[in-house]
């Protein structure tokens, strides 16, 4: 099955080169996504294709007007659409909602900039999300950091061993990994990982991964009530 994403965007060009190197860019070749941007200001009734307005009640800034982005979603969706918005406002990103995004058909990820939306445009969407907790200049980064997340998960475009044993796919971050040489300006590689002791070295990596959790992220331990240790 190939996924189909949509990005909505006045700024299309900041895509440019992103989704043409390494990992997507073989996804696309393979023919497991397709990607399509729309600049929602083409899909502007005004006569000088604004976007954009005062919000009422006063305040600073512009706002995202209901209009062209009501009309740019209305003429992409299909039955199989899930439509998202990028807002500092949304549920936290995590690698659970990729995975389960990455079992859709269609997404449709709506892109703001300026202040803010008209809140009426939440009604046309089926979920919204924020990368963390800081406000960047618009949702663009924030598609590109959905879309990489995603596209790396489909069915074969990276090795299903790679995604069992990365950071998340079991509440733990990563293990810790070295490469040649064995000793770098007097650091060393923990020794049980030259012994070829497979069973050991499983033991180890089990155990620097928990310990490392806990140093950087105490709260994925805690969160972790169920004990995979
Ligand atoms: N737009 C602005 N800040 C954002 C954030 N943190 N996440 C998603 N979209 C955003």
């Amino acid at each position: 099955m190939k996924m189909r994403i949509d990005i909505l965007t006045l700024f299309p060009d900041m895509y440019q080169g992103v989704f043409e190197e390494s990992i997507i860019k073989r996804a696309k070749e393979m023919g497991k996504v397709e990607i399509y941007f729309h600049n929602f200001r083409d899909d502007s009734l005004d006569p000088h294709k604004k976007v954009d307005d005062t919000p009422y009640g006063g305040g600073p800034g512009m706002v995202l007007s209901c209009q062209p982005i009501f009309d740019c979603v209305a003429k992409i969706r299909t039955k199989d659409s899930k439509v998202i918005l990028l807002t500092p406002s949304g549920k936290v990103y995590k690698e659970k909602i990729a995975i389960e995004l990455s079992h859709e058909k269609h997404l449709i990820l709506i892109c703001g900039h300026y202040e803010g939306f008209d809140e009426r445009i939440r009604t046309i969407c089926d979920l919204e999300i924020s990368i963390g907790d800081y406000v960047l200049t618009g949702g663009e980064i924030a598609s590109m950091v959905l879309v990489d997340s995603i596209v790396r998960l489909l069915p074969d475009v990276i090795s299903k061993d790679s995604l069992l044993e990365e950071s998340f796919s079991n509440q733990l971050l990563d293990y810790p990994t070295y490469t040649k040489p064995a000793i770098y300006k007097g650091l060393k590689v923990p020794e049980v990982l030259l012994s070829g002791n497979h069973a050991l070295i499983e033991k180890w990596r089990k155990e620097a991964a928990y310990n490392k959790t806990l140093e950087m992220r105490p709260d994925l331990v805690e969160g972790d009530k169920n004990g995979t240790l």
